[in-house]
């Protein structure tokens, strides 16, 4: 390769890790596996070492920073020590030199080690002060993260104070918060039934969770969290790794289990091992094994300390990265090989083209893996994937599973490049993609495939929710011309379906009143089964809770949506365009014609209806709980957040960040007695 080959090649991996971390770190919504993404960020490592020059011509990389999760709507804390990574390695020769390295630097071959697992969550930093639980902090750039503490306070095992008569002063513990297997598999059911896109995985869904802005959302989701590290700390509390994680236990802090203290290489081998064997056991995903020296003193030591990388690549700067004292083996994903028979082309019920590859069927991770998203054309242009191909797929744990590459030594040749269509698949109107998008669609709204899934989706559990009118059946009433727009769904006579079905009559019977049974339905559930741009159960309940009749929101000013609790101007134009379009006005007027008759939401009694408050700090006699409880049992909603949506803050002592902005937006700050005033009227 030569430097200028180098130099494009830099760049492009910069570019692609940069835009994987967005996925990963911000938006909780990977594409890539753990696996395929560390694979590109060594092979950028692996150039920026052996091509300095080259390295340093453009941006910074993402080698030299750890990914930023940090999202809006949170307050920003500095961490009183920075939090780092870890590097990765999944070959045993390199943990072994991770070794070597250590008793060159130490001048000792008598190196005592912890090995402990490697847990799949979200890093977090916890700070105790005098004992009790005052911050929790998400990794954010690794100086600073985001105030996710009234999130955290909703994990039932974690104490808000230390079991400790002389508690340090201030001290900050590391851990991961993380979800277990059931309880995604759960949540994930009721996304799915809601109509939001399901999480690909338990981490993803532990992310999306902590960076909930309503805490009580984030109560009705069973988090966990487990504790192994410790960064600002005063006094120091231990000497060793082994000390430390017998005092967060010793706290009745969840601490990890299993954990090992071993000495040399061979014991550090042998207790990975262990692990692999138990791994899937354990409540919490692993991918991997933590390796750390385990004496402080060492760590410590002025030959071993951190890594740090300038942006160039080149100098050792001040900006500690991952510690040379710890190394993570990575367990490799379960992957297979298998043919890719064709790619065929999904039309979404918004138009969306998404290419899947069909497989020939492979079994992986112990399930039967038959087909593969390819994302978009970029994704396969990249990835270069071609019909017939020979693929890798890999799939670890939950996470969808996902072609990792093309078997080049096992394409036949003369295959030819895939070429995505320009037309839709289904209806051959011509295919378009906005500016910035990476998406095709297909534009044309009377396309048969998008009218049924919209009908399909309309009659789902996430929309009106009607009994019986499955896939099949959609699928059926549309190839007779039976239901050409949704408003026909409500103009069914039992003679068209008796047709439908050989022993028809109490089926169709049946049908026909499930569908008569759902005309007075809640308003929320029709606004979402319109499959309005950007609008899922959540908003579509706000959008009910405002507006209150179908009507009303077709008529909503831009500056109203503007108000509607968690949207932006992007939602509100969302919904605005939708409502403008003569289309879509015609088909809510029609769908009211043919007797569909949506309930509004009861109308919250009580004077704070309509009112937003965010509580910080320590109330003299009330406890969070409670003052929550009366302030919605009063019509008032209580955010995580403060923005400059709310209406009210109410601070007690030690209130932090919250109270700071909420002064700085000039928002009203009232205290217990206040807002005691508040509630009975006052
Ligand atoms: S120690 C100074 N121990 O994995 C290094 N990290 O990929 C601090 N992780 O940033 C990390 N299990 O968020 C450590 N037993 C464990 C861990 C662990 C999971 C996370 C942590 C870290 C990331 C690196």
């Amino acid at each position: 390769m030569t430097p200028e080959e180098a130099a494009v090649r830099i760049a492009t991996l910069r570019a692609e890790v940069a835009r994987h971390d967005e996925l990963y770190y911000r938006q909780a919504r990977p594409e890539l596996t753990d696996f395929a993404y560390d694979g590109l960020k060594a092979e950028l490592a692996r150039l920026e070492r052996a091509f300095p020059a080259a390295a340093a011509t453009s941006a910074a990389s993402p080698t030299a920073r750890v990914g930023d999760d940090r999202a809006e709507g949170f307050a920003r804390v500095r961490h009183r020590q920075a939090m780092t990574t870890l590097d990765n390695t999944y070959d045993e020769a390199e943990l072994r030199e991770f070794h070597a390295r250590l008793v060159r630097a130490l001048g000792t071959e008598e190196l005592a080690y912890t090995v402990e697992p490697k847990v799949d969550g979200v890093a977090i930093s916890l700070t105790y002060e005098d004992g009790r639980l005052t911050r929790a902090v998400t990794r954010g750039d690794g100086e600073e993260g985001d105030d996710v503490t009234a999130n955290v306070r909703t994990i039932q095992g974690l104490p808000p104070a230390l079991a400790d008569l002389a508690p340090p002063a201030v001290i900050e513990v590391r851990g991961e918060i993380y979800l277990r297997e059931e309880e995604f598999r759960r949540i994930n059911q009721l996304q799915e039934e809601a109509g939001e896109a399901p999480y690909a995985n338990p981490r993803n869904l532990a992310a999306g969770t902590l960076k909930q802005l309503d805490a009580r959302v984030v109560a009705g989701r069973r988090l966990e969290i487990v504790l192994y590290g410790v960064g600002h700390c005063e006094p120091p509390v231990a000497t060793s790794q082994t000390g430390l994680h017998e005092r967060l236990r010793g706290w009745g802090l969840p601490v990890l289990d299993p954990f090992w203290s071993v000495r040399g290489p061979d014991a550090v081998w042998a207790a990975i091992g262990e692990l692999d064997a138990r791994r899937r056991a354990l409540p919490f995903g692993t991918d991997g094994a933590v390796v750390k020296l385990d004496a402080f003193a060492q760590q410590r030591h002025p030959r071993v300390g951190f890594r740090g990388m300038a942006a160039d690549g080149q100098a050792e700067a001040a900006r500690k990265l991952s510690p040379r004292w710890a190394c993570a083996f990575k367990f490799p994903p379960d992957q297979a090989e298998t043919r890719v028979r064709e790619i065929t082309i999904q039309v979404g019920r918004t138009g969306v083209l998404t290419p899947v590859a069909e497989l020939e069927p492979v079994l992986l991770a112990g399930t039967t893996v038959r087909r593969a998203t390819l994302h978009n054309a970029d994704e396969i242009a990249r990835k270069d994937v071609r019909p017939g191909d020979t693929v890798r797929v890999e799939k670890a744990g939950e996470i969808i599973p996902a072609v990792v590459a093309v078997v080049l030594a096992r394409r036949a040749p003369g295959a030819a490049p895939y070429v995505f269509p320009r037309e839709c698949p289904v209806c051959r109107t011509a295919a378009v993609r906005a500016e910035g998008e990476v998406a095709w669609r297909c534009p044309n709204p009377d396309c048969p495939e998008q009218v049924r899934r919209r009908i399909e989706h309309f009659a789902s559990k996430a929309g009106v929710d009607i009994d019986g009118l499955g896939e099949e059946i959609v699928g059926q009433l549309l190839e007779r011309g039976l239901v050409r727009r949704l408003p026909d769904l409500f103009r069914l006579r039992l003679e068209d379906l008796l047709p439908l079905r050989k022993s028809g009559e109490v089926w169709a019977t049946n049908l026909i009143a499930g569908i008569a049974a759902r005309r007075e339905v809640e308003l929320w559930r029709v606004i979402n089964g319109l499959g309005i741009p950007q609008v899922g159960a959540a908003a579509a309940k706000e959008l009910a809770r405002t507006f209150r009749s179908l009507e009303a929101l077709l008529d909503a000013p831009f500056a109203e949506l503007c108000r509607v609790e968690g949207f932006g101007e992007k939602t509100a134009q969302a919904v605005r365009g939708w409502c403008e379009q003569p289309a879509h006005r015609a088909l809510v007027t029609d769908l009211l014609a043919a007797g569909l008759a949506p309930r509004a939401p009861a109308a919250v009694a009580g004077g704070l209806a309509g009112k937003t408050f965010v509580l910080t700090g320590t109330l003299p006699t009330l406890a969070r709980e409670e003052a929550a409880a009366l302030i919605e049992a009063a019509g008032g909603r209580v955010s995580g957040s403060v923005s400059r949506k709310t209406h009210y803050v109410v601070a007690g002592e030690e209130a932090g960040s919250k109270l700071t902005k909420a002064r700085d937006l000039g928002i009203p700050v009232l205290d217990e007695a206040s807002l005691r005033a508040l509630l009975v009227g006052g």
